[in-house]
């Protein structure tokens, strides 16, 4: 029997504005949604050791929308893990939605719970929206953390797609510039990576490469498809927003993908 290290609640996505009107051009609304997702969360019929938000807390930069973001995701009774995506700013993300006082350039940092190490990068750098590219600097404190002597299970989490797949939409437009030296920053230590997990796409997907899975989720808000030959951005009419269930355990990782209805 598996040992169980722990489990996690991946969320992505919920792009809140600081307007309580504002709703997609198909008529969804992201804070409501938010919200939804903050009561299935609440509600879960087990208690998570936290929850990782993979970025695009917001829906573009602004002071206002971030406290509206603080008031709705604030509820969430469990510790929640933030990442920066394309539509947030690093600085605002830190200084006015997690109230920090010493701002990083670039918002990347690593943490332990029971055992296992999280690593959370920042790929909002350099690049055409809605890419990003995660810095030098970062891909360096990267590798000194895959190229250690250490035998933590190690989970790894950023907003972009690092890997390509064949899906012009997803590998020329949505793809992390840089994301193939990302994963090669990642395979010293892919022994002990349990998963990348993502957002930035609004599906689930799972990519293995080099024996590294990555896993994505989808969004709160709306939801995207990612057809074979599909070129453009091309919403999913209808489909429910979703978080999934991780489990880490001592030799393996299983995600368990939800939706709910708003
Ligand atoms: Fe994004």
């Amino acid at each position: 029997m598996t040992h169980i290290l722990l489990r996690f609640v991946h969320i992505s996505d919920t792009h809140i504005s600081h307007d309580p009107n504002y709703v997609s051009d198909r008529g969804v609304h992201p804070t409501r949604n938010a919200e939804a997702l903050v009561a299935q969360i609440n509600n879960l019929p087990f208690k998570p050791d936290f929850v990782l938000h993979t970025g695009d807390v917001i829906y573009n930069p602004d002071e206002a929308a971030y406290e509206k973001a603080r008031t709705v995701l604030g509820q969430i009774r469990y510790p929640v893990h933030y990442l920066a995506g394309n539509h947030d700013s690093s600085e605002m993300l830190q200084r006015v939605f997690l109230q920090r006082e010493t701002v990083q350039p670039a918002y990347h940092y690593q943490f332990e719970v029971n055992g296992v190490q999280v690593v959370c990068m920042d790929s909002t750098g350099p690049a055409t929206p809605p890419s990003g590219t995660v810095i030098d600097d970062q891909l360096a404190w990267l590798r000194s953390i895959t190229e250690a002597d250490d035998p933590r299970p190690l989970v790894v989490a950023v907003h972009h797609n690092t890997l390509e797949t064949g899906v012009p939409w997803l590998d020329t437009f949505m793809r992390m510039a840089n994301g193939d030296a990302l994963h090669a920053a990642l395979l010293p230590a892919r022994h002990r990576i349990r998963g990348v997990f993502y957002g930035h796409i609004h599906q689930n997907s799972q990519t293995l490469r080099d024996g590294i899975l990555y896993s994505s989720v989808l969004g709160s808000w709306y939801q995207i498809h990612s057809w074979p030959g599909q070129t453009e951005t091309t919403l999913e009419p209808d489909a429910e927003p979703g978080f999934n269930i991780v489990t880490i355990s001592t030799d393996q990782t299983h995600i368990r993908n939800h939706r709910y209805s708003v």
